[in-house]
């Protein structure tokens, strides 16, 4: 019987890895504690639809990133996004058009990992609390108390503060882990039951606490009513209100909104807010992926390159092909 490789994290980075994985003929099993795929790139189902509160669009620079969004183009769960964008820099609103090919999942971020994620495979509402050795393989340890395995080797996709934990057979690994900071991201939504009359549909912004905003049904494959907007508090901002109430973040974050937009700004029909723990790390690196190869145990995720989609992605990838070199 084959022994199948585990990896926690169902995020585009354990995606990617468990694609390359598959492509080159290794068994796998996911675990993601959450109901469903995607990670911080799933999208909420929400009164006023679905909606984007985590990543926002992705853009591709590396060739094999590219020749990936291509094939999700393909298959019609990825397509381009061009907003009107906008720059506000000292309450100065203003357009700021560019070149960049920027992407969204259709008809909804989330379509991506959905369709990635075997459900075989897959499982999920699954929260892996430990990952040990027996005598030759190895397994999880759930917070039910149940145990997975056997496993050959174990990738761990999660967020470097949720890695750390799980890499206690790895004390040098861990050790490393641990020094990767990540940054927390207040998200709100607030739909409207009249559109706003703003030709705006994305802005970059400046010197607010948010950070960024969007237009939901301004995406392809969207066209939501109410007129749903998304708004991203700044790293610093969603620091210092870390425990704010939810109630306390929307209308903190609505009444920023409103100082933004040049025009009237009614009170939302609905609105919602998620707060991200570990939205982005603070700092880029080089790893690739991490690995202690002679045990077996691989790390990745967006924090190993750019904490980006396409940094997660590659990351993933990355560490897939470390582990199937090891075995060649
Ligand atoms: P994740 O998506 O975090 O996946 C990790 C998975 O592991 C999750 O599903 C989680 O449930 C699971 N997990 C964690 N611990 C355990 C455990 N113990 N047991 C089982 N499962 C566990 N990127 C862009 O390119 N463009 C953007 O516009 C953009 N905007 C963003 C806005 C916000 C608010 C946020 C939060 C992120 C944004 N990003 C953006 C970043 C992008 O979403 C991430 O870089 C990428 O999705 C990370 O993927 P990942 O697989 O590394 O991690
Ligand atoms: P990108 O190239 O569109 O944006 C990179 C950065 O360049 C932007 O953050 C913005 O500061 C600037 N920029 C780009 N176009 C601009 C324009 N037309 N006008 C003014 N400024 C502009 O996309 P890339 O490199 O793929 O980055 C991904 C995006 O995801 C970034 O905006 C980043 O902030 C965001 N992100 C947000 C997270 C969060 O937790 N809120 C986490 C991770 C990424």
């Amino acid at each position: 019987m084959t022994v199948p490789i585990a990896i926690i994290g169902t995020g585009i980075a354990g995606l990617a890895a468990a694609q390359a994985l598959h492509k080159a003929g290794h068994a796998y099993r996911l675990f993601d504690k959450s109901r469903g795929a995607g990670g911080r790139m799933s999208s909420k189902r929400s009164e006023a639809g679905s909606l984007d509160l985590g990543a926002q669009y992705f853009t591709a620079r590396d060739r094999r990133f590219v020749d990936q969004v291509n094939q999700w183009k393909a298959q019609g769960l990825v397509a381009e996004w061009t907003p009107l964008l906008y720059n506000a820099k000292e309450g100065q609103l203003s357009p700021s058009p560019d070149e960049q090919v920027r992407y969204v999942g259709t008809p909804r971020m989330g379509a991506i990992a959905k369709a990635m994620a075997v459900e075989e495979f897959t499982t999920f509402n699954c929260r892996i609390t430990e990952v040990f050795r027996g005598a030759h393989h190895w397994h999880l340890l759930d917070a039910e108390g149940c145990s997975h395995g056997p496993f050959s080797h174990v990738i761990v996709a999660v967020p470097a503060p949720q890695a750390t934990a799980l890499l206690a057979a790895a004390p040098k690994l861990a050790g490393v882990v641990a020094g990767v900071q990540m940054e927390p991201t207040w998200a709100i939504a607030l739909a409207f039951d009249t559109p706003l009359e703003t030709p705006m549909q994305g802005c970059f912004v400046q010197g607010s606490p948010l950070d960024w905003v969007a237009r939901n049904r301004s995406k392809p494959g969207r066209n939501d009513s109410p007129d749903t907007w998304v708004l991203h508090a700044t790293s610093q901002w969603s620091k210092q209100h870390i425990d704010l109430p939810k109630e306390a973040v929307i209308e903190h974050l609505h009444g920023a909104f409103a100082e933004l937009v040049n025009c009237a700004m009614p009170a939302p029909a609905f609105s919602i807010a998620h707060r991200w723990l570990y939205a982005r790390p603070a700092g880029n690196h080089e790893w690739g992926a991490l690995a202690d190869a002679d045990l077996g145990l691989y790390v990745c995720g967006d924090w190993c390159l750019s904490g980006r989609v396409e940094g997660a992605w590659l990351s993933g990838q990355d560490a897939a092909r470390r582990l199937i070199e090891h075995l060649e």
